[in-house]
């Protein structure tokens, strides 16, 4: 198969939802039709167990587990399908943010009882961002929902996208008749059951007088009156819409009862992009270009405190990589080759010759080589964009606890931030690190590693910070001002980028009010 082929039929996503929603068990339906696992229940879920959260050795170990669901590579028709997993505890989310850097769409699901829920909203806002194609996957139909037509309006409501219904449900809850769907003009019948796959009728009228004999005279009224409105009031799907990130097509389903899952599988193959440009400092890169080129967007630290290895993960942006070929790093300006990377097939990870552009392969690092956002090219200088980092919401001061370590706390506590683990800024009145981070587990989790990967010990000492804000200006007299009037409350990130550390919102709203020529930031990448 041609270069070109193969990148085409790559389909590199996400599924991305709140906390049980009912990702796990959608990503292993899709499994399934794809052949990659046998069996339901093969997939573990990486979501902590709300009991565990304070035990957070149980939440290694079950990191551990995600490390092999990571990428979940399946080939299903003649596509290949990548599923990047996200972990499900949103004291991760920052990883679940990066993540997203590396996909080509996403599919989000929802439950049809909850709806739009804070999670969903804050990984939907990221897709904006990158204006990354979006599919809606309406769960749990065999429960009482919402109705559907206002958990439309709520989800055109809330994630700020316009949507589009490819399916609609016949009745729900107890009363689930099946999904019509509309996409393919099919009218799939449910029987409750975790193993089967649902019978679908083609349909393509449904006003022909069958459609009561499938679904009762009662619904099949009901499923036309519907019908019409969604015609009425959501134009035709524009797949040129959806591609743009402006319009999610919608369907609705089981997971658990594999249903209406297929249906998402079958348009999603034939909708979805394959891998797309990426934009890099100095040109856009074009994924069928021959050269190889890729950038890291995670890295997987093995806790295991004899043995400190980690696994770079490389999204491939262009041409085809191949194992024990020179590759240059480009930060390092160093030719580097590889001669174990993976691959991520179904659950297993193998040593692969050779992937391309859409796929994801792991690099094992054992001396901090990468850093998130490193680029590897076939040669060329290129430093790819948009791996960005969040404001933080949580902060603490770091403090070394024993001076005799302090190069120990320096080196390890500069290894967790290239990856990724927190941010670190510098306040540049007192000079003490602050770290910041997304949840309180992250405190725990360097605390635990600096002592057992770097021998160090730290301590935390509590700090009053509402927010972090990157700032810059194109006034630069007014940017001294800024620093001058706020030097107390002003730091610089790793990257020694200017930082505001703003103690409250009222005094961010102040800030913003009183200094109207800085642009505050609360992602690093603008
Ligand atoms: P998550 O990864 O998004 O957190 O969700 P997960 O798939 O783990 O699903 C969360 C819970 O919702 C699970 O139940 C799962 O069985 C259930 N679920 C998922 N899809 C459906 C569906 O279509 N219908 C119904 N009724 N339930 C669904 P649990 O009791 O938390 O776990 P388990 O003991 O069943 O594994």
């Amino acid at each position: 198969m041609s270069l070109h082929d193969e990148i085409q039929r790559r389909r590199t996503f996400a599924i991305i939802a709140h906390p049980d929603a009912g990702k796990t068990t959608l990503t292993e339906k899709l499994l399934l039709f794809g052949g990659a696992i046998h069996v339901a229940g093969a997939v573990k879920s990486n979501k902590i167990k709300k009991s565990a959260t304070s035990d957070w050795m149980e939440i290694e170990k079950q990191r551990g587990i995600s490390v092999a669901t990571s990428v979940m590579g399946f080939d299903y028709k003649n596509y290949k399908i990548n599923i990047l997993d996200t972990p499900g505890h949103q004291d991760f989310a920052e990883d679940t943010y990066r993540t997203l850097t590396a996909v080509d769409s996403v599919v989000i699901a929802v439950d049809v009882a909850k709806g739009v829920e804070p999670q969903t909203r804050k990984l939907m806002e990221v897709c904006r961002m990158r204006n990354t194609p979006v599919i809606i996957f309406v769960n749990k139909l065999d429960r009482d929902g919402k109705n559907p037509f206002d958990l439309l309006d709520e989800l055109e409501e809330e994630l700020k996208i316009n949507v589009r219904p490819l399916s609609w449900p016949v009745n729900g809850g107890q009363n689930l008749k099946g999904v019509y769907n509309i996409f393919e003009q099919k009218l799939d019948l449910y029987t409750p059951s975790k193993q089967t796959v649902s019978e679908s009728i083609e349909f393509t009228d449904i006003n022909n007088p069958d459609l009561e004999k499938y679904i009762g005279e009662q619904d099949a009224t009901q499923l036309r009156e519907d019908m019409e409105l969604i015609n009425g009031v959501y134009d035709e799907f524009d797949p040129a819409s959806y591609l743009a990130g402006k319009l999610a097509p919608v369907f609705f389903g089981s997971a658990l009862h594999n249903f209406g899952v297929k249906e998402l599988l079958d348009c999603f193959v034939q909708i979805a992009p394959s891998p797309r440009p990426t934009q890099t400092v100095e040109r856009v890169v074009q994924p069928d270009e021959n050269a190889f080129s890729g950038f890291i967007f995670k890295i997987h630290a093995n806790m295991d405190p004899n043995h400190r290895s980690c696994i770079a993960f490389v999204k491939i942006c262009s041409g085809k990589f191949e194992r024990n070929v020179n590759y240059k790093h480009v930060r390092l300006n160093k030719m580097m080759k590889f001669s174990s990377p993976t691959a991520f097939m179904a659950q297993k990870k193998e040593t692969v010759d050779e992937a391309y552009a859409g796929d994801i392969i792991g690099l094992p690092d054992n001396g901090g080589t990468f850093k998130i956002g490193d680029t590897l090219t076939s040669g060329e200088n290129l430093h790819f964009k948009g791996i960005p980092s969040f404001s933080p919401e949580m902060f603490k001061y770091i403090e070394n606890a024993d001076p005799m370590k302090s190069k120990q706390l320096e080196k390890g506590i500069n290894q967790l931030m290239d990856e990724g683990v927190a941010q670190l800024f510098i306040n540049q009145f007192n000079g003490r690190k602050i770290i910041g981070t997304v949840g309180q587990l992250q405190f725990e989790v360097i605390q635990y590693r600096l002592e057992h990967e770097y021998n160090a010990t730290c301590r935390w000492e509590a700090i009053s910070l509402y927010k972090a804000c990157w700032i810059e200006s194109d006034d630069r007299s007014e940017l001294e001002n800024f620093k001058k009037r706020k030097f107390q409350y002003m730091a610089v990130d790793k990257d020694g980028r200017d930082v505001f550390l703003a103690d409250s919102g009222y005094v961010l709203q102040m800030a913003q009010t009183d200094f109207p020529k800085i642009n505050f930031h609360f992602s690093s990448e603008f």
